[in-house]
């Protein structure tokens, strides 16, 4: 089965053509990031306007690349991501899916996102059937940090997840803190904490909420002993970078593992930006080994905004729905059903 599926949950504007749920044909991503480096974080007038601008052209050449020249025979089924996210983004992604799937005669598959970052573990995957159901998923993003129970496809159960800032946003709120690119800047961060070779400040701040026996997650006060820390000792840049970035790692590492230990699983999954940093990916596989258990992290590419995981999640997952039924919802929690 081929799926068409389209993603414009924020600052991506995305197209992919996936046979299967895991064969993906064509993938075209356009990002208006670097607009939004320019006023220090997205504005989501502008971010839907780019959609407006973006959408057709990305649809266009995503079905060019996969050599499609009659959709209405080619493709069997459109997907698309109904939420979370921006509304005014969600809104272009999801007014074009509905018309190519009027106009083509196709059934229209919604996609809630955050089960979408799931599935960047099985797209493209050779070794996809690997993963043994169930297993312990991690989502990290930049608005979400979850941690689920995955029984099977389409069966989740919530274990538990941030009370206040997602692990993205408190990467990129530090960052600006400590001068880096003020939109987006977890990454330089990382790459920062990356060249440092003597973290002198291990342990000087708190891991929150390590110990507790739930699942969430709290960063917020991180935030604030980062910037504590950062005014009295006036530390280098990296190394302060890099005890940061050991503390959320800490943290997420010791849940995700407690989990798979308690719930009894043989694989664990992540998903979602912040699974591209390189520390959370290592300490990730060297604590599952130790424990027996197999990780699954995305490819780089998978970690952000893409359309060829949610036409995986749309053939693993959800059934079409009637247009009239299909809605943009920017609020959306990873349970919520589509
Ligand atoms: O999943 P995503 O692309 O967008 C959302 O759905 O939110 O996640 C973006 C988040 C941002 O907060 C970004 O700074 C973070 O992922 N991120 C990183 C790294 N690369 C991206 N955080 C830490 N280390 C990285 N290497
Ligand atoms: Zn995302």
């Amino acid at each position: 089965m081929k799926i068409l599926a389209i993603e414009s949950s924020c600052d991506e504007t995305s197209c992919a053509l996936v046979e299967n749920g895991a064969l993906v044909l064509s993938e075209i991503v356009s990002s208006s990031a670097d607009l939004h480096m320019k006023t220090g974080g997205v504005v989501p007038e502008v971010a839907a306007r780019k959609q407006v601008e973006s959408i057709v052209p990305v649809i266009d050449e995503c079905l060019s690349k996969a050599n499609i020249s009659d959709p209405e025979k080619e493709i069997d089924c459109i997907a698309v991501t109904v939420g979370p996210g921006l509304i005014g983004s969600l809104l272009v992604g999801v007014e074009a899916a509905k018309t190519l799937a009027l106009s083509w005669g196709k059934p229209l598959i919604p996609v809630n996102h955050l089960i979408g970052h799931i599935y960047s573990n099985f797209v493209g995957n050779e070794n996809q059937d690997e993963i043994i159901f169930p297993a312990i998923v991690l989502i990290v993003s930049g608005g979400h940090t979850d941690l689920v129970l995955m029984h099977d496809h389409g069966k989740f159960t919530f274990l538990g997840g941030t009370v206040d800032d997602a692990a993205g946003e408190a990467f990129d709120k530090v960052a600006r803190m400590l001068g880096f690119s003020s939109y987006l800047g977890g990454a330089e961060l990382s790459k920062s904490a990356a060249s440092c070779t003597n973290n002198y400040l291990l342990g000087s701040l708190p891991r929150p909420m390590i110990d507790t026996q739930d699942y969430n997650f709290s960063f917020s006060g991180l935030k604030t002993a980062v910037k504590t820390l950062y005014a009295r000792e006036k530390p280098e840049v990296s190394v302060l970078s890099c005890e940061f970035e050991t503390a959320v790692v800490d943290v997420l590492v010791k849940k995700t593992m407690k989990a798979a230990v308690e719930y009894n699983v043989a694989t664990v999954m992540l998903g979602g930006g912040v699974s591209a940093n390189r520390h959370l990916r290592q300490r990730m596989h060297f604590e599952a080994e130790a424990l027996g258990i197999k990780v699954f992290i995305p490819p780089i590419n998978l970690c952000g905004d893409t359309a060829s995981y949610i036409a995986s999640a749309a053939f693993y997952n959800n059934s079409p729905k009637s247009l009239k039924d299909i809605v943009a919802n920017p609020s959306l929690g990873i349970m919520d059903v589509v």
